[in-house]
């Protein structure tokens, strides 16, 4: 009986496709989705900022970055943090979005912060989830890779199924 499935979201493609596979089986046993993001608040990566520019998160000229709604942020909160959390929500809005059209009923938000596969490892057994789904990549460089070391910690330590979906 699956009654609990876990998309772990990071914004990058092959997460995409884990979240759609994860929402089509959250959808047929009627389980609940939770779409779980953590921000790691080291140094911005370029491509990440690059890509809130693109989604209009942070404007180039006036710096200014979009507000975040639901993701508390310290007053004194970087400009690189502030990016990083606006990044967090859009991720997750837009995994949400994805497993509702899915025919999800029941989709959680969940962001957390620090080292990623650790903290989702926590998830899992807080919540005792059923199945886990990661993308097999990330928004890693090195393209020749495998498995990123996220979804390796998770295919490793995981209490439950992973699908590594590429
Ligand atoms: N910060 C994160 N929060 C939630 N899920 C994540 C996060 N980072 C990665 N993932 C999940 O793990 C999958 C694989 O990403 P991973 O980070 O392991 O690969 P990579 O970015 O290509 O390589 P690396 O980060 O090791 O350089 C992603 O598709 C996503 O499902
Ligand atoms: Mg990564």
């Amino acid at each position: 009986m699956i009654r609990t499935v876990l998309a772990a979201v990071d914004g990058s493609e092959p997460s995409t496709r884990a979240v759609a596979l994860a929402a089509d089986i959250a959808a047929r046993f009627e389980a609940e989705l939770v779409a779980c993001h953590v921000m790691t608040f080291r140094r911005l990566p370029d491509s990440l900022r690059r890509m809130a520019e693109i989604e209009h998160l942070v404007e180039p000229q006036s710096r200014r970055v979009v507000p975040t709604s639901y993701i508390e942020l310290p007053v004194e909160a970087s400009e690189d943090m502030r990016i990083i959390a606006a990044l967090a929500e859009k991720f997750l809005d837009d995994a949400a979005a994805l497993a509702h059209e899915r025919g999800v009923m029941r989709v959680h938000k969940v962001a957390l912060e620090g080292e990623p596969a650790d903290r989702i490892l926590e998830e899992i057994a807080r919540r005792g989830v059923d199945l886990v789904a990661c993308g097999s990549r990330g928004h890693g460089e090195l393209q020749a890779l495998l498995l990123g070391s996220v979804s390796h910690k998770l295919l490793q330590l995981a209490p439950c199924p992973v699908l590594a979906v590429k």
